[in-house]
């Protein structure tokens, strides 16, 4: 299950996941690109169209893709940020729906999707000492927030947060949950709203290696943790040592 399954890092691990052989439903918004990415990467692959904080519909996506293939693997993507300020120029506060929003989609979406994961894999048998997996997104965001990702910080240290107490939490069922936090993706989030002056910028601040990272650089680390029946209850940060500044 592959959540923001139609852009960016998300896409990348459909398309690692799918090339390795697995079945791989792509969960993303209806009106995006979910179903084309699907019939675009063959047989196994198919597209559930879900909000990610909707209860129903993702318990209802997992009902139906554990009807087809026993869910094994979760790579949760679906998250994004949007720039705010505590105060507005003025000095004012500024709407609380601009943080609860982002709050809601973040931390309430990973933990809905976690549950509803968690609930299908639980009934697995066995496989190499698991019965499941669950890969969430953070931020380097979540270590250094900068200046107007109140919000996003907020809401990536949340997915930090959780995902200690989620691996202890769903050992008793051998489900393993890691997080990885990514620095600067080449993907439509950073590379369709940034100007490009301001990616060039974001990539000569990256230490090494000086470029955005590749999506399939997360995938490949969404894969290894998924193959890698040690790794649980850890962060791990994707991001040629970039330590963000505030501003
Ligand atoms: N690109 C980066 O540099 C970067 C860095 C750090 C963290 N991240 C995180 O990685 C994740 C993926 O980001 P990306 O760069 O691939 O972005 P992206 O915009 O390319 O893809 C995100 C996908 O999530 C989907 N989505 C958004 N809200 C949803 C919802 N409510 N329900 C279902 N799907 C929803 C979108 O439709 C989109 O397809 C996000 O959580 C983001 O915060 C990205």
């Amino acid at each position: 299950m592959v959540t923001g399954g139609a852009s960016g890092l998300g896409l990348a691990t459909a398309e690692r996941l799918a090339a390795s052989g697995a079945h791989v439903t792509i969960m993303d918004l209806p009106t995006s690109e979910g179903a084309e990415q699907a019939e675009r990467l063959g047989p196994l692959v198919h597209f559930a169209g879900v909000d990610v904080t909707d209860e129903d519909q993702v318990r209802a996506a997992f009902a139906h893709a554990g009807s087809i293939e026993p869910v094994r693997a979760l790579v949760h993507c679906a998250g994004r940020g949007k720039p705010m300020r505590i105060l507005d120029r003025d000095g004012a506060v500024t709407p609380l729906s601009s943080f609860t929003d982002i709050i809601n989609l973040n931390v309430i979406g990973t933990f809905n999707i976690l549950r509803f994961a968690a609930e299908q894999m639980a009934r697995n048998e066995l496989l190499d000492g698991d019965r499941g997996v669950c890969v969430l997104t953070a931020s380097v965001a979540a270590y250094e927030g900068q200046i107007g990702q109140i919000n996003y910080a907020t809401a990536k240290a949340g997915v930090v947060g959780m995902t200690l107490p989620a691996a202890r939490d769903l050992a008793k069922v051998a489900i393993r949950v890691c997080t990885i936090a990514p620095g600067t993706f080449a993907t439509p989030l950073l590379t369709n709203n940034g100007r490009p002056d301001i990616v060039d910028a974001l990539a000569a601040s990256i230490p090494h290696p000086s470029r955005l990272g590749d999506p399939d650089e997360f995938a490949g680390l969404a894969e290894h943790i998924i193959s890698n029946g040690m790794m649980n209850g850890e962060t791990i940060r994707i991001d040629g040592a970039i330590r963000m500044a505030p501003r």
